[in-house]
């Protein structure tokens, strides 16, 4: 399963000054100010509201449990889709899910998973606690999520075990209108009309669990895939291919060179935790301040990766066609004791609050190729939006930051240079504050702002070029220690507050930034 972490060899000149789109510097003045300065007489890209995005994989609860459990469930549900959740999920404004997987994906044969579902076959997910896969929720059952959520699908096609006629019939089956042996199954299993499937990955993690390909012998099998991914009338498919794990530019550099004229995207894996050891994590709830500091350097590390990613695009897509998708990215801790260790079931702090919105500004600043990002995952799994115990249902801190990051979605974003005290660590430091803004369609500014220090406020001076600050409000979250979470008996610990700790002066924006805590503002 894990981890192709090799580093290779960076073989491109870091050209990177070209490219910076936030510059951050650790030299706040003598006073100990933190100043960021917002250009916002720019004319930018939009933020891509997929950077906000979701990925439910068939792995431990996320599928079943955490959206579905079934019509006859004494959990209140439509068509077997467990409304509590779904309501949540509502308020973040989710723009698109992913599905299957994840290394779930290259085992999955979706024929068993339509029709009847009595008749479907069950399997074994042999990547997940080899558990019997029963196939209950398959293709009619995301997209009716989807419809409910109102969002995109982004499906993941089996190259690893599959074949190219089993992807090009599933393509055939969700989205041709016409008369054909697919789409007249689809039919005749309750849906008529077609769906839009939007994006659609050849293939997942095919250095590793996606069938341990070389990145030439996979740049090949892409092509071959992806011919038969077709854009039947009325449907555009986005087609995405394997990319890297972290700063593995080999595999990116031949994949590009060999296939960027086929692909219209491609993936970028970044997990984070506590240690440099796969076996040795660090667990979720219980760690001390170099815990908290070493997974901030590990998220802060993605901005390099994406800037050196970015220059080796700009190489074989001088036009800037092809998307760069982070479709899995946040913390991965050691299994929780007494829960099943395929089941990747953590819990969730405010130290992976202040990550996600690390990683979020991050993904912002780079949203001229970042054009989705996919946290792993929605529910039960992972750096969790959800968690679910039966009927009880909780919301984590992590889903508090997608909430209050959403005025980002589809907005203008907005340059800022920031220059900042260290926070300091033994003798390795970081900058203490991660900051991205974005103007959205009212003339509204957003700053979103993570104090990293988990000890020490941020005193911020926040200026603007091209606009005049009159009006300031915002929401924080935060908390009295570093590993404050929510669980089903106290499910509100960490939730977002009124932030009052700002003015305006001179145009300005003067604030202290709490420790280890997250802010928005809106600025009129
Ligand atoms: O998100 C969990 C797993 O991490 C995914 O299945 C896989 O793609 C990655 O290794």
């Amino acid at each position: 399963m894990k981890k192709n972490l090799i580093i290779a060899a960076v073989s491109i000149t870091i050209l990177i000054a070209s490219t910076v789109l936030a510059a951050v510097e650790i030299n706040s003045d003598a006073n100990g100010i933190n100043k960021i300065t917002i250009f916002a007489d720019t004319n930018r890209e939009t933020i891509s509201p997929e950077i906000y995005g979701h990925f439910a994989e068939h792995l431990g609860r996320c599928v079943y449990e955490g959206f579905w459990v079934g019509p006859n469930s004494a959990i209140p549900n439509t068509r077997g889709i467990r409304n509590d959740v779904v309501d949540a999920l509502k308020k973040l404004d989710v723009p698109v899910i992913r599905w299957p997987g994840g290394c779930f994906a290259d085992e999955y044969h979706w024929k068993d998973g339509v029709g009847p579902v009595e008749q479907r076959p069950s399997m074994i997910n042999t990547h997940w606690g080899m558990v019997t896969e029963t196939n209950r929720f398959g293709t009619h059952e995301f997209m009716d999520l989807c419809e409910m959520l109102g969002c995109q699908a982004y499906i993941s096609g089996n190259v690893g075990s599959g074949t190219p006629e089993e992807m090009q019939d599933w393509v055939e089956y969700m989205t041709f209108a016409g008369k054909s042996q697919m789409a007249d199954l689809r039919r005749a299993n309750g849906r008529e009309k077609p769906w839009k499937i939007k994006y659609f990955a050849v293939g997942n993690e095919n250095w590793g669990c996606g069938g341990n390909m070389t990145p030439e012998y996979y740049a090949d099998v892409f092509k071959r895939y992806a011919t038969y991914v077709r854009n039947y009338p009325g449907n555009n498919v986005t087609k995405i291919a394997c990319g890297p794990s972290s700063a593995d530019y080999h595999w990116l550099e031949v994949v590009l060179k060999k296939a960027a004229g086929q692909m219209d995207a491609i993936s970028l894996h970044h997990y984070v935790f506590g240690s440099s050891d796969w076996n040795n994590k660090g667990r979720a709830t219980v760690f001390d301040e170099t815990g908290w500091f070493t997974v901030l350097k590990k998220t802060l590390e993605l901005d390099d990766i994406l800037k050196k990613a970015s220059i080796l695009m700009d190489k074989y897509d001088k036009q800037g066609r092809i998307g760069l998708y982070v479709d899995e990215w946040g913390t991965w801790w050691d299994a929780e004791k007494g829960e099943n260790p395929g089941f990747l079931y953590q819990q969730n702090t405010l130290r992976d609050a202040v990550v996600a919105g690390c990683f979020l500004n991050i993904f912002n600043q780079h949203c001229d190729r970042v054009r989705m990002a996919n946290i792993a995952q929605i529910n039960n799994v992972l750096q969790a939006m959800v968690l679910t115990k039966g009927e009880k249902m909780i919301v984590t801190p992590t889903y508090h930051v997608f909430e209050m990051f959403k005025v980002h979605q589809g907005a203008r974003f907005l340059p800022c240079d920031i220059n900042c005290t260290p926070y300091q660590n033994g003798s390795e430091s970081l900058p203490a504050i991660s900051a991205s803004a974005s103007k959205d369609k009212s003339g509204k500014i957003h700053i979103s702002i993570c104090n990293l220090n988990p000890e020490s406020p941020a005193e911020l001076a926040c200026a603007f070029e091209g606009f005049q600050a009159k009006k300031v409000t915002g929401r924080i979250l935060t908390a009295e220690v570093m590993n404050a979470h929510n669980t089903f008996e106290k499910p509100d610990v960490v939730r977002p507050v009124e932030f009052k700790g700002m003015k305006t002066e001179d145009s300005k924006i003067l604030a202290t930034i709490p420790p280890k805590s997250v802010v928005v503002l809106e600025i009129e």
